[in-house]
């Protein structure tokens, strides 16, 4: 069966904009939060506190959390280590992620460690985010197929998921980093993980659409029982270190879907895609969803 209700997460001020090359100005992804919000998205990731080198994009996030201070939904935040995690609570952060790989090349490639000692320098960040009362979604990237690696076996996703859990994450959000899942992979993994001990109410899938499989795997997670999925506004993103990552399942060919399917999301999809055009406007390029041109061209 499918469920009744799906809670959307929407990566787009983060994930979409983290791979911009242009610096957009904080403002403008101010009022990028404040317009989902008002489309009816209920969590917007906003930003990462991360290295500024890194992602030169989000280096402002300190002046981003303070203009969206009053938008009364929950804004996640990425923090790879305690310096972020510090830099997150002194704005007020109430949710955070840290990012782990299920490969050894991205462990390396984004976070200059080894998957063992990215755990180890999460494992202080989410004891004391919990402490906080923070709640900590742990990101597991690469959990299909890697770019360096090739395919990756169901059971080293499955053992860095029990770890992430193990150290007190609230929920595991399972990254098709580079987009190459088909709905069979992603029933197999659910399928391991459940009889692992991990429910699908601890999980969320993320999606990319390099391969236009983004929905179909979406309809297989939701068909296991998955609720919560991630999604870009206006199909935005990417990995700054990921080769080949394209943009993310789009927030509103999600929502196409889900809506046909008489499944709540709670977000009105011409509120949504005015915003996205608007976005892709500001870009200079125009949004790659599909949903998006076609509702904008009508
Ligand atoms: P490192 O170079 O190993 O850092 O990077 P370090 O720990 O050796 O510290 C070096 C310097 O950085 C020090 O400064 C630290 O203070 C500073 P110095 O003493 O030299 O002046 N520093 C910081 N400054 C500000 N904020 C911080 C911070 N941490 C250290 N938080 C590090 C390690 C983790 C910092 C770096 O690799 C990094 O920032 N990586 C982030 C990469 C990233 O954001 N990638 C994209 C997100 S993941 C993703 O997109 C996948 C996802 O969407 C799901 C999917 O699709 O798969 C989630
Ligand atoms: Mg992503």
């Amino acid at each position: 069966g499918l469920p009744t209700r799906v809670r959307i997460h929407e990566v787009g001020p983060r994930d979409g904009l983290q791979n911009e090359k242009t610096l957009v100005p904080a403002a403008i992804k101010a009022e990028f939060i404040r317009r989902l919000a008002e489309a009816g998205l209920t969590t917007i990731e906003a930003t990462s506190f991360v290295h500024p080198k890194w992602v030169p994009q989000l280096a402002d996030a300190e002046e981003l959390m303070r203009l969206v201070d009053d938008v009364a939904v929950r804004l996640p935040v990425l923090v790879p280590n305690e310096r972020g995690l510090d830099r997150a609570l002194a704005l007020g952060a109430r949710e955070v992620a840290v990012f782990a790989s299920a490969t050894e090349s991205f462990a390396r490639a984004n976070l200059n460690r080894t998957v063992d000692q990215a755990l180890e320098m999460f494992e202080p960040v989410v004891t004391k985010a919990k402490d906080a009362g923070v709640t900590v979604r742990g990101y597991l990237s690469m959990c299909f197929g890697d770019p360096w690696e090739g395919p990756v076996p169901v059971s080293q996703t499955v053992s860095v998921s029990r770890r992430l859990l193990d150290m007190g994450c609230d929920e595991i959000s399972l990254g098709d980093t580079i987009g190459v899942a088909t709905p069979g992979h992603v029933r197999e993994l659910l399928d391991t993980l459940g009889e692992a001990g991990i429910a699908d109410d601890r999980l969320a899938v993320h999606f990319h659409d390099t391969y236009g499989q983004a929905l179909a795997n979406t309809l297989a997670a939701l068909q296991h029982g998955v609720t919560t999925v991630d999604a870009s506004a206006g199909g935005l993103g990417g990995c700054p270190y990921a080769k080949s990552a394209t943009g993310n399942l789009a927030t509103e060919d999600l929502v196409w879907m889900l809506d046909g399917l008489g499944i709540e999301t709670g977000v009105d999809i011409g509120r949504l895609t005015a915003t996205s055009v608007w976005m892709a406007r500001h870009l200079g390029r125009p949004s790659p969803s599909r949903t998006v041109r076609a509702l904008s061209q009508k």
